[in-house]
């Protein structure tokens, strides 16, 4: 085959969104954002190549898709999801450790088949990219082949998934607990077969403080010591009665997030859900090891754990990313999610512009994974991890937007912020009209939009 046979060439035309820098959380004028309307992207060989205006179409030599009156935008990046917790989203009336015994633990022990564990993967990550989502951090189970099955259904799908075997010793039902010398074990192989393979970066996968002894906590700060670019995941800080437990079962270290410290399990790589039950000195940690949250409103209101001070966090200088949570969280849908995160600062006396709550689930999350030059932009040399998204969908939303887009007389035209942020508030999966992971359609919508 000759060089020009194997190249692909496609070039989508939309309205382009997304950031240059880190917009303010209230500033809805923010110089951060890149708004490019009517304007082509151009993708070769995977990677965004050329970005210029919808009347400069590229010659006969690219495939084109005209995605006119719908935003596209870089492909969402979840940064904290449970894979096996599709089969519990959505279970009725009760606080953290309680769900956990009831729905979660139970659920996930299905996923120590192999054949669960394959079937649930694909199920999981082929719903991902049916809500916009194209890369994500993610929980399988305690059992190696369920972190197996994760990085082969992502390998398949060409996505960026960090992720890897859980580590819970203790504190976990029969079927649900490794011990350090096999995880270590299991974590060995699988870093050997699928870290740096493809798209694949393996986590260290503390499940929470409760569920490792401490020697389970110091084997995985020697795992990540030895193996470079290894990233860290984990739960903190998520529910009062958990935090009290944490205290009790390591009386020694100053707060929750210190044992994690302690244990040498914070750097730039290290990604802990939650973080609403910590202290000045908690942030502070955070900022000075690099170490960031993945914030998850869906399932801190759901789950009724409490509303994470994304203020104090930004006084503090620590990153925040977004998580869906699935299944403590109630949706696999980012803008679900961000326009929870905008009511949970609303319940604080706090705005979060949707230039904030977009950037913190694109070019913030890429940035805080240190995946800055891969995802979450349309900048020239990233892979094309795209999304078309309609501007609305159904009725109200409909009439919504062309009320933001000044077409409606007697009403004047607003701001951009003001239509993206009806967007935001309104959208879900059923604006996706379709996914690129590395210029590839990954997902596409059969149904109409009414
Ligand atoms: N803490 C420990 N495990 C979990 C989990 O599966 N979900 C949530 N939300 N918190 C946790
Ligand atoms: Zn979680």
């Amino acid at each position: 085959m000759s060089a020009a046979t194997s190249t692909s060439r496609l070039a989508l035309r939309g309205d382009l969104l997304d950031f240059t820098g880190t917009p303010a959380l209230d500033d809805v004028n923010s110089p951060a954002v890149r708004f490019r309307p009517d304007h082509w992207m151009l993708i070769q060989d995977g990677r965004i190549v050329d970005v210029r205006p919808g009347g400069q179409p590229p010659g006969d030599d690219w495939q084109r898709e005209d995605h006119r009156g719908r935003l596209l935008l870089p492909g969402f990046i979840d940064t904290h999801v449970h894979c096996p917790q599709l089969d519990v989203i959505a279970s009725y009336g009760s606080s953290l450790l309680d769900w956990l015994d009831t729905y979660t633990f139970p659920a996930e022990q299905r996923f120590a088949d192999p054949a669960v564990a394959a079937a649930g993967s694909a199920l999981f990550l082929d719903a991902l990219l049916a809500h916009g989502t194209t890369a994500a951090v993610v929980f399988p189970t305690v059992h190696a082949a369920s972190a197996e099955a994760l990085f082969a259904a992502a390998d398949e799908r060409g996505m960026r998934i960090v992720t890897g075997k859980v580590l819970m010793d203790r504190h976990a039902p029969e079927g649900l607990r490794d011990d350090v010398a096999g995880a270590e074990r299991d974590c060995e192989a699988l870093i050997a077969r699928w870290h740096g393979r493809g798209r694949a970066a393996f986590a260290v996968t503390v499940r929470f403080a409760i569920t490792s002894t401490p020697a389970q906590l110091a084997m995985a700060g020697e795992l990540l010591g030895r193996h470079a670019g290894l990233y860290m995941q984990t739960h903190v800080a998520e529910n009062p009665d958990e935090v009290r437990w944490v205290g009790q079962l390591f009386p020694e270290a100053r707060s929750y997030l210190d044992v994690y410290r302690r244990f040498d399990l914070l750097n730039e790589r290290s990604v802990l859900a939650h973080g609403i039950w910590l202290d000045d000195e908690d942030r502070a940690l955070l900022a000075s090891t690099g170490a960031h949250i993945a914030h998850c409103p869906t399932s801190n209101l759901f789950l009724g754990s409490g509303l994470f001070d994304w203020r104090a966090a930004v006084a503090s200088g620590h990153r925040v990313s977004i998580g869906t949570d699935v299944g403590g969280g109630t949706s696999l849908s980012m803008p679900r999610t961000l326009a929870e995160a905008y009511k949970v600062q609303a319940l604080q006396g706090q705005r979060l512009s949707a230039w904030a709550a977009l950037h913190a689930a694109t070019r913030g999350a890429a940035e805080a994974l240190g995946l800055g030059h891969e995802i979450g932009t349309l900048e020239p040399g990233a892979v094309a991890d795209v999304v078309a998204w309609d501007w609305a969908h159904g009725p109200v939303a409909t009439h919504r937007d062309a009320v933001a887009r000044g077409a409606i007389a007697g009403l004047s035209e607003q701001a951009l912020h003001a239509r993206v942020f009806a967007w935001l508030t309104l959208a879900d999966e059923r604006n996706v009209a379709a996914a690129w992971v590395a210029g590839r359609t990954r997902y596409r919508r059969t149904s109409p939009n009414p």
